[in-house]
């Protein structure tokens, strides 16, 4: 809960009111109000109750596995090797036009399972592996099922400058200009998008190639994010800034000209370690500049087939710290509060008044064990919109 002063913000002994779905009061349960002494209660027994998590940065849509490329890494292939080899990403669009609908909401439904059993109410989930207009329309459909088809709140983000597949190999402005631009014009049209993110890298697209999509992404008044600075420093998160970012994710090769474009603009840094972790990076992302400059660090789990195979959020978490120094609450304020932020959300992320009802309640006793543990799922109850 949010308390001044103490560290997560925690409140011992607290009480919370849910009516109507919404949170309608919480605090030391020595000062609830008279108003609502009356109501039913149930006693957590002393567990600690969180934010429902927030996982601000998937791909859990996706057809096939990359199991094979993992191999072929650990025999010393590189990740940008396999990918200029017709692997990679477009190994994963094959996969995805391949799969029809059902089968592609089947799929996500377990790594979405997944999550949920660790207490997640909110999931981010990005087109990108479809890259012809049907199929980055049919991923899109499929996010939006999700969240009709599990008590989960679901974000959409058109991705589709995400690779150039095969078809347009070297002809990234054509391929922008004949299926990006339309299938997001198209998505918008149907309503499936939220937000607008790209990849800005060498094997993927340039900054001004990224610039056109955001133009338009403008034009539909949507915000963007973007994949910047993951394996090398193009300037990319700085352009985000330039168009009022949501979040800039990866970021591990960001220098601090980027982190003040960044801090300037009120974009979150969305950190990624188990893409780090997979693809065994030793660039670590700019942890202590995000800091010094005041921004809000988020942690996602990037959940993809080829850098991020991970649908734990907690095990996210861990990484975060262990890898990147970051501290357990900044772990879990970048799975909540900043991961709220970076979806472009007003009404979650926190415990307070009027925020939703989406809680985790933990068998810990303490909060830094959400991020201690190694795969251990210490959730006791989730709660979405005030239902168990
Ligand atoms: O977030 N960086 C680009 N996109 C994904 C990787 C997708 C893939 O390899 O399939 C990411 O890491
Ligand atoms: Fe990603």
């Amino acid at each position: 809960m949010e308390a001044d002063g103490e560290a997560y913000g925690l409140v011992e002994r607290g009480a919370l009111v849910i009516e109507a779905g919404r949170i309608a009061w919480c605090g030391p349960a020595a000062s609830l109000p008279s108003a609502f002494t009356d109501l039913p209660a149930e006693d957590l027994g002393g567990r600690l109750v969180t934010p429902g998590l927030i996982d601000c940065h998937t791909h859990v849509v996706f057809g096939g596995n990359r199991a094979r490329e993992f191999e072929m890494r650990l025999e010393g292939a590189s990740y940008e090797e396999i990918a200029r080899a017709g692997g990679g990403i477009v190994s994963t669009v094959r996969a995805t036009r391949a799969a029809g609908e059902a089968d592609l909401l089947a799929d996500a439904l377990k790594r979405v399972d997944a999550l949920i059993a660790e207490g997640i109410t909110v999931l981010e989930i990005k087109s990108g592996y479809g890259l012809d207009i049907e199929t980055e329309l049919r991923m899109l459909r499929v996010a939006s099922k999700v969240a009709e088809s599990r008590p989960v709140r679901v974000k959409t983000s058109f991705l589709g400058a995400h690779a150039i597949p095969a078809e347009f190999k070297g002809e990234p402005d054509r391929y922008l200009n004949e299926v990006c631009l339309p299938a997001l014009k198209a998505a918008h049209a149907e309503g499936l998008v939220d937000a607008v993110d790209g990849f800005c890298e060498d094997i993927a697209f340039s900054p001004e190639q990224i610039a056109r999509v955001f133009d338009l992404a403008k034009d539909f008044g949507l915000p963007v994010k973007l994949h910047a600075e993951q394996l090398s420093n193009l300037g990319g998160a700085a352009l985000a800034a330039r168009y009022g970012a949501l979040s800039a994710d990866h970021l591990e090769y960001l220098d601090e000209a980027g982190v003040t474009a960044m801090a300037d603009s009120g974009s979150v840094a969305v950190i990624l370690p188990g893409a780090f972790y997979t693809l065994r990076e030793t660039q670590l992302p700019p942890v202590d500049l995000f800091r010094k400059h005041g921004v809000p660090m988020a942690v996602a789990t990037d959940c993809n087939p080829g850098s991020s195979p991970l649908t734990s959020l907690l095990l996210t978490l861990n990484m975060a710290c262990t890898l990147f120094r970051m501290t357990p609450e900044e772990a879990l304020a970048g799975a909540t509060r900043n991961a709220a932020q970076a979806l472009g959300l007003e009404d979650c992320g926190i415990l307070s008044a009027g925020k939703r009802a989406d809680l985790a309640v933990w068998d810990v006793e303490h909060p830094a064990e959400l991020s201690y543990r190694i795969g251990f799922n210490p959730l006791y109850r989730r709660i979405f919109g005030g239902a168990a």
